[in-house]
């Protein structure tokens, strides 16, 4: 049994090294890739209810490495196989092991709290992890516990400038240009993670509290989430990163029946005010408009229709009424039954709602009815809310984010397997990859989406996401709406970035945000694109881009042998050139080019647009033009 120790492990390719030490009995980590010190001297550890300096007093009793090398196949996603490729160091101390994967462009580890001698339960009151970064690292975040979750505009800051909890993926370019992002995986039974300055200036592990002030309380053994560095050269290939999905299980139950979804919805006609939510003269959800909707979806060509704003809770101000939110019983102007049947007959698949308000108590008392409420009828997809500044557990105010939060969202997640429901989470806990585990968890929101268009998003949002929200997965961020100029919700992008939202931002499920309508009367040359993009991708090349600044992918369908490319800019206009390398061999692509007009500006002229054709093979090069707030989309079909 050492106090003192010393060792390492290294990266398959040699080029990521993570360092243990443990120093008088206290453990830290530090990780270099070549040279550079990526992360400095840092703790580990714990602090646990009722143990005095638990993580003070360790000792080393045993070292061991493996390495492990495998390809993993996912059912869906912007991939269809993935790299798990690492080399792993066990560190077993007197009370915990520590885990650690060194993969070629990630580290991640692991606590396994074992038991204590006279404890099988504990209360952690602190994990004592740091992240010891460059401090003149530039940073992008958005700040942790405030009352609309992670819906915020992102922040750039040098990391000594951080002085509020933030949340994770935290994104990160050091002074020497390396790109990091620092994350989760496999988050189960635990308090999210989110970092705040310690009073040493060090970035740190805040595990979100319960009301109670305690982190988790937790059955013994007990591991942790993992806990993640993504490490690139450069910001496009940080995009790229999926060691998220390797550090998560794969499934314990047959998912073949999980398919992703593109659909429309009875949604943007409540947010320009034609439509209600609530009941009344304008009421959404009435079974003639519903029809109206399916008739149209049918005829766009599109397989998938939400209907929000259907049962028993809507009435007055949904906010606060969440509490008495009745997911089986719809309004009296809705027949879901013969809605079901009328979707069924004409091939659509309906999606549910359920908008919880954050009321979980509420809501986990029905939950097992109302989801075989919508399995009697037919129904296979689930989009669900909870809005609000926290949810109700137990009666009382949690953190969505909080170990509680989190049991409620897996509870949902493994019930909606069991009765073959897929979802798509509005408000959610962020994405960990327990996707890879629950494939019919097939996207979730989670960050600023389009409905905070109207002068909420700047056009640098969209593209700071690619760098930092979508390393969580895929997000709903409802893309596709034309109606631009809407002065109830004026939309500050140009339309042929409406376009390229398809593609530079994945989702598993995919609203094409706009009414039926306006697809239906005009811009069917554009709908034309949005009815071919796939939900379901083979593999995805980031093509070119800067965190901020823009954002250019190329992605291959995983239906054919279609290539589906787009770009987008932020306030700035900006000339791409185009390599297609990745074209097969002596294949000649029709391509079809979607892009902003030479005077297309997303504040005073974002209808101009222009869509050209012409011949592409492996190796052509292409310009292409993106207007401030503006960008770019192609079709490449094999001739
Ligand atoms: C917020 C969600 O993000 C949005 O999509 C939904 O329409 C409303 N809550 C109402 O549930
Ligand atoms: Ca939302």
């Amino acid at each position: 049994m050492f106090k003192w120790a010393n060792t390492k492990i290294s990266s398959p390719n040699h080029r990521i090294t993570c360092h243990f030490k443990l120093q008088n009995g206290i453990p830290f980590y530090s990780v270099t890739k070549g040279g550079e010190a990526i992360i400095k001297d840092s703790r580990l550890g714990f602090d646990i209810c009722g143990v005095k300096h638990f993580s003070r007093h360790q000792a080393v009793k045993r070292f061991s490495t493996s390495s492990h090398d495998e390809t993993i196949e996912l059912p869906w996603g912007e991939e269809r196989f993935i790299p798990n490729h690492y080399r792993e160091l066990k560190v077993i101390l007197s009370q915990f092991i520590l885990t650690f994967r060194v993969f070629d462009d990630a580290v991640a580890f692991r606590y396994e709290l074992l038991g204590l001698s006279d404890k099988s339960r504990v209360s952690i009151s602190d994990e004592l992890t740091e992240f010891n970064l460059d401090q003149n690292s530039l940073t992008w975040s958005i700040p942790a516990f405030k009352s609309d979750r992670y819906e915020y505009n992102y922040e750039k800051s040098y990391a000594y400038a951080i002085d509020h909890p933030v949340h994770t993926p935290f994104t990160v370019k050091t002074p020497s240009n390396t790109y990091l992002s620092i994350h989760e995986a496999a988050l189960y039974d635990y308090g999210s993670m989110t970092l705040s300055p310690s009073p040493r200036g060090i970035l740190k592990a805040h595990i979100t509290p319960l009301s109670d002030h305690t982190k988790a309380h937790v059955n013994l053994p007990f591991k942790t989430p993992w806990r993640l560095i993504m490490i690139a050269d450069s910001a496009t290939s940080l995009t790229k990163n999926r060691t998220m999905y390797a550090l998560n299980d794969q499934p314990q139950q047959d998912f073949s029946w999980v398919k992703t979804l593109k659909f429309l919805g009875i949604w943007w006609a409540m947010y320009v005010g034609e439509y209600t939510w609530a009941p009344g003269e304008n009421h959404g959800a009435t079974t003639a408009h519903a029809k109206e909707y399916i008739d149209a979806t049918a005829n766009l060509g599109i397989k998938g229709l939400l209907i929000e704003g259907w049962n028993n809770g809507w009435e007055g101000d949904w906010l606060q009424n969440g509490s008495n939110s009745n997911f089986t019983t719809p309004m009296p102007d809705f027949d879901l039954d013969f809605i079901a049947r009328y979707a069924s007959s004409k091939g659509i698949e309906l999606v549910g709602h359920h908008e919880t308000v954050g009321f979980i108590d509420n809501y986990e008392s029905q939950l097992e009815a109302a989801y075989n409420y919508y399995a009697a009828r037919g129904i296979h997809y689930l989009k669900t809310g909870y809005a609000g500044p926290e949810m109700l557990i137990h009666g009382r105010k949690e953190y969505h984010h909080s170990q509680l939060g989190v049991n409620h969202y897996q509870k949902a997640v493994a019930l909606a397997a069991k009765k073959h429901l897929m979802l798509d989470v509005h408000e959610p806990i962020k994405g960990t990859g327990i996707e890879r585990t629950f494939p019919n968890l097939l996207t979730r929101e989670g960050a600023r989406g389009q409905e905070y268009e109207g002068g909420a998003l700047r056009p640098s949002h969209a593209c700071i996401l690619p760098y930092t929200r979508l390393l969580a997965g895929g997000m709903d961020y409802t893309p596709g709406i034309f109606d631009l100029k809407n002065p109830k919700r004026p939309i500050y992008t140009t339309i042929a970035r409406q376009l390229a939202y398809f593609i530079t931002i994945y989702s598993g499920m995919t609203m094409a945000a706009d009414r039926p309508f306006i697809y239906k009367n005009h811009y069917q040359d554009l709908f034309a694109f949005v009815k071919l993009t796939p939900t379901n991708f083979e593999t995805t090349l980031p093509l070119s881009g800067e965190i901020g600044e823009f954002y250019a992918v190329a992605r291959k369908s995983r239906e054919n042998q279609d290539w589906f490319v787009a770009g987008v800019t932020n306030e700035a206009s900006r000339n791409l050139m185009l390599d297609f390398d990745f074209l097969d061999d002596g294949v000649t692509y029709n391509a079809t080019i979607y892009q902003d007009a030479a005077d297309a500006h997303y504040l005073n002229n974002p209808l101009h647009y222009a869509i050209t054709h012409q011949k592409l093979q492996k190796d052509d090069q292409l310009q292409i033009y993106m207007a401030p707030g503006g960008g770019f989309a192609i079709h490449l079909s094999p001739q």
